[in-house]
């Protein structure tokens, strides 16, 4: 069967719902978050309505049956990125996960591969979102470790330029993202984790851009940690997943403490389960996992390459007609090489919080603003943009109407 965005429309709820006196939804936003089919609605409320209970404790039906349903879902995740089962955890979202690799490194004891002090450096780029930022930054901070990055170029892509002198035999760690949720832009990924490799650093990859919308392979890539977010990728709030190489994860320390995720507890001490569990302390969040596993299935039955074809002839067809547009800038790769369903602009001196009212008046949801990504805006000297983010359930017809709203935003504002 040929993909139908129409017909995938029709799974999700919302879009049965009219926005602002009766308009038609056009939902441009999924890099911020992505909407929900009724499978993942119904997985999550059949968790509270018929299986709730607290999984890996208690000895009753409905324990054991929250355990397989939570289990399961990991089996969804560690399948859908070509992963082993133990080495996926459960988090709450992709900014934990990131802050939970760049903190239990922090915690690294001397003479472990993680441990870092002065003299060792962190490697990130200047295209990262704030949650793959902050926690080098801080982790920096608290080990007297340095931070250098890739920088981007006017056309929106790293400069691997100097990748040798950046990526030296001091540096312990890259971390970056996939897919700038600024630019689009995929990162030249083989070149930096071999370079990476070479020198005997990790390489921790931000995939919330990538793996919801291009087939991710964990072992494929050879990247050490990765990590995603659950409510991306059409699943709920709340869930995310932290994914290492097995041998890493046995060694990495612990990010949170307390009950499950111990091997044995004294009144002094505790030694520690081993991974996943090492790394999932307290009641997990199974209702979400149940509707990030439905997801994961959801997005299996219509095809993960099927989904990536469809976004980049959209992104294609919408940068063709962005481009056609007076006094619009494209903040980011003007075509579709290497290039995500991301897709930023400025446009004459319509500020973009402006043009994004103008447009929801219209029932176009777009982003505005600096996207959790203050350093690349000013690297590409704006201070905000107007973003539409596209996903399975676009249409044409979306970006048509987001081009026509554009046009409308220009005589309203009489630019
Ligand atoms: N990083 C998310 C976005 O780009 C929140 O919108």
């Amino acid at each position: 069967m040929s993909f139908d965005p129409v017909a995938i429309r029709r799974d999700f709820p919302i879009f049965e719902r009219k926005i602002r006196d009766g308009k038609r939804l056009v939902y441009l936003d999924s890099g911020a978050t992505s909407q929900k089919p009724q499978v993942v609605i119904d997985a999550e409320l059949d968790f509270y309505r018929l299986h709730n209970a607290a999984a890996h404790r208690g000895a009753h039906q409905l324990a054991e049956e929250a355990t397989d349903i939570y289990e399961g879902a990991r089996e969804a995740v560690a399948r859908f990125i070509g992963a082993e089962v133990d080495e996926v955890v459960f988090t709450k979202g992709a900014t934990e996960s990131l802050n939970l690799v760049a903190y239990a490194m922090g915690n690294a004891p001397l003479g472990s591969r993680f441990h870092l002090e002065k003299g060792d450096v962190i490697v990130v780029t200047e295209m990262e979102h704030h949650a793959n930022l902050i926690p080098w930054q801080q982790l920096a901070a608290r080990t007297g470790a340095t931070l250098k990055w890739f920088e981007v170029t006017p056309e929106g892509r790293l400069d691997l330029s100097s990748i040798n002198s950046i990526i030296d035999e001091h540096v312990k760690v890259v971390a970056l993202t996939h897919q700038s949720n600024v630019l689009g832009t995929i990162v030249p990924l083989t070149e930096i984790v071999n370079r990476a490799h070479s020198v005997g650093a990790v390489v921790v990859l931000d995939a919330c851009q990538s793996v919801p919308h291009m087939k991710v392979d964990v072992k494929a890539l050879d990247i050490d940690f990765l990590a995603f977010s659950g409510h991306k990728i059409l699943g709920p709030t709340g869930v995310g997943i932290f994914w290492g190489k097995s041998e890493l994860l046995a060694e990495l320390p612990p990010f949170l403490t307390g009950g499950s995720m111990i091997e044995s507890v004294t009144m002094e001490s505790a030694t520690w389960a081993p991974a996943p569990r090492k790394f999932e302390a307290g009641v997990p969040n199974m209702a979400q996992a149940a509707g990030l596993g439905a997801a994961i299935k959801y997005i299996e039955s219509i095809g993960i390459d099927e989904i990536h074809r469809h976004e980049i002839s959209l992104t294609g067809y919408l940068l063709e007609k962005l481009n056609e547009v007076p006094r619009l800038k494209v903040i980011g790769p003007m075509d579709t090489v290497d290039r995500g369903a991301a897709v930023s602009f400025t446009f004459g001196d319509i500020h973009p919080h402006d043009l994004g009212q103008y447009l929801d008046s219209q029932g176009i949801a777009v982003r505005t603003g600096h996207h959790c990504a203050w350093p690349l805006n000013r690297k590409m000297g704006v201070q905000s943009t107007t973003r539409a983010s596209l996903y399975l359930y676009n249409t044409f017809e979306d970006c048509d109407d987001l081009i026509a709203g554009i046009h409308g935003a220009a005589k309203y504002f009489g630019a």
